[in-house]
């Protein structure tokens, strides 16, 4: 744009134009947004189920009608995030069949570079922060943990839900192992989001992105230089003193 084109105020001073980048679809916020509401109410409704012999347990779950109901609510938010998760997938294949599912997801080797080149950061080994793409490594971690973890939950959660049909096919031991990992990985998934992907999108900085579905200049700046250089072909000139890791 030329010194001409620059909108101007009334006191003929330039006006700084912040441009936006969209960073996730109408689609992913919808996803996200089930797994928010349908992970919430599966927690809520499985851990006085895991801990029956707690104070607290025994008075929410006091008479068979609330036992039933808390198992009612269960089984419904299962289905809510089984959609979510067989969406997700379907629409990654049918992308994959088109060959248009983006690789920004997937691990690869620069990952573990950029994860040690953090590592020195922090340590005060160098002054010189890794550069992101559209996904730091962190990112993907956090994406593939989840990916496996509720995985997991899906599968063991229908084992339990239907035993009897379940063992038609395979052994009866299935059950008490479903059994486990499904209790076990509850807890696991919930103190991962709730220490690890709460404070990279709450406290290290507010990520409201996968709300409102975009980042402004100064995010990708900062936080996904490389993508800002590959959108933009413009250097991203990353503030050393200012950045973070996601
Ligand atoms: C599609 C997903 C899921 C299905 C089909 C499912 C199904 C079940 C079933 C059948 C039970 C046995 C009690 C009952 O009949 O209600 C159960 C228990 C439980 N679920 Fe889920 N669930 C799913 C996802 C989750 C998630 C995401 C969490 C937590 C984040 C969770 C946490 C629990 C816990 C803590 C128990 C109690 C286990 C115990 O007694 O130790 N579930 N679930
Ligand atoms: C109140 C709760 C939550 C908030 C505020 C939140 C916020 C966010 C934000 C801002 C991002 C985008 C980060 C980026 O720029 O890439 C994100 C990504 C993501 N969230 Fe959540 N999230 C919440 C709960 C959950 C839950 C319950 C799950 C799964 C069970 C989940 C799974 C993911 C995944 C897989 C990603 C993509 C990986 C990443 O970008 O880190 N989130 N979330």
């Amino acid at each position: 744009m030329s010194a001409a084109d620059q909108p101007v105020n009334q006191n003929s001073a330039p006006v700084r134009i912040e441009r936006v980048f969209q960073r996730f679809t109408l689609g992913q916020r919808w996803e996200h947004l089930i797994l928010i509401v349908s992970f919430t109410i599966l927690f809520l409704t499985g851990i006085p189920q895991k801990y029956r012999f707690t104070e607290w347990s025994q008075w929410l779950l006091s008479t068979p009608q609330r036992v039933y109901w808390v198992r009612q609510i269960h089984h419904t938010a299962a289905l809510l995030l089984t959609a979510g998760v067989l969406y997700h997938l379907g629409n990654a294949l049918v992308l994959m069949a088109r060959r248009r599912l983006s690789s920004d997801m997937f691990p690869t080797f620069q990952d573990v570079r950029d994860a040690w080149q953090m590592l020195r950061y922090l340590l005060f080994l160098t002054r010189e922060k890794p550069a992101f793409g559209k996904y730091n490594f962190e990112q993907k971690f956090t994406y593939w943990f989840l990916f496996f973890g509720l995985g997991i939950m899906v599968v063991s959660g229908f084992i339990l839900w239907f035993p009897e049909v379940v063992t038609r096919f395979l052994p009866g031991g299935v059950v008490p192992a479903a059994f486990l990992a499904h209790s076990n990985e509850a807890v696991i998934a919930a103190i991962f989001i709730v220490v690890w992907h709460f404070f990279h999108v709450h406290f290290q900085r507010l990520n409201l992105s996968m709300f409102t579905g975009k980042l402004s200049e100064e995010e990708m700046r900062l936080y996904h230089a490389n993508e800002f250089e590959r959108l933009t072909g413009e250097k991203a000139d990353l503030d050393e003193t200012k950045g973070g890791s996601q």
